[in-house]
């Protein structure tokens, strides 16, 4: 299918593919895609439940072991929020968004999320693996009440069934370049030019303290800079709560 990702196995259920691919027993495998038909315990970033319903998604992780020094890595969650993003485009008439970090959108309903993972070897300042988790909702679905005020799917927003197969050859095209160049600039500029929060004021939880501030850009290493009490911050991690209109 893709030269660069030859090994690609399909699963019919599974706790989490991420989970499954940090088992010591992958530690041979390089450039490995594990795709499987839904999980019983699909996690997002933090910890979060991602619900993953049968035959309604794509529910897919790759394993590698790129060499390179870890920094040059450090907005692979946003490369990956748009690559992403624009392969669902090729099959949709409708343009994808992107909220920080890793969360992807549609007419304001999270449709998918990206969850990144890693193992560092801090010595050699490099990666033993990265784990890079991709969960779509591809096709009509029931989500809980709580959850579908926030959560839909491709389908329930477009009116479109789209290809399963052609979206993964997609993403796994779109990656397998990236990882033979990390040539970010093309991904960055479309990441922060679908970014929802850019130019709004937020509540954002940073590891010690909630705070509202106005973002006022993105930086092409996937940094938040934010207007906080008048003073300009850049902002590495944490998590978007709320955005105001
Ligand atoms: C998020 O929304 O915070 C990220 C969601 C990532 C979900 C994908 S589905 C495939 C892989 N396996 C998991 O358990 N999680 C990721």
């Amino acid at each position: 299918m893709n030269n660069y990702f030859k090994n690609i196995k399909y699963v019919d259920v599974i706790e989490s593919t991420n989970k499954e691919l940090k088992k010591d027993i992958y530690q041979d495998y390089d450039n490995y895609v594990l795709i499987s038909n839904y999980q019983t315990e699909g996690r997002g970033r933090l910890g979060r439940t991602f619900v993953s319903n049968k035959d309604a998604g794509l529910y897919m992780s790759i394993r590698i072991k790129p060499n390179v020094e870890i920094p040059v890595l450090q907005n692979l969650t946003c490369v990956v929020a748009a690559i992403t993003a624009l392969s669902i485009e090729e099959q949709i008439k409708k343009s994808i968004d992107i909220k920080w970090v890793n969360d992807i959108y549609i007419n304001n309903f999270k449709i998918a999320g990206i969850l990144v993972e890693s193992k560092l070897n801090l010595k050699e300042n490099k990666f033993d693996y990265l784990i890079i988790g991709i969960g779509i909702n591809l096709y009509n679905q029931e989500f809980d009440h709580t959850l579908s005020l926030t959560a839909s799917s491709v389908e329930a927003q477009t009116g479109q069934k789209i290809s399963k197969e052609k979206l993964i050859k997609s993403i796994l095209q779109k990656l397998s370049i990236y990882l033979q160049n990390f040539d970010s600039k093309e991904y960055m500029k479309e990441y922060i030019s679908r970014n929802l929060v850019i130019g709004k004021k937020i509540k954002l939880m940073l590891s010690n303290e909630l705070i509202e501030c106005s973002i006022i850009n993105i930086t092409e290493c996937g940094e938040l800079i934010i207007n906080h009490n008048n003073t300009i911050r850049t902002i590495t991690s944490g998590e978007v709560l709320k955005t105001y209109l």
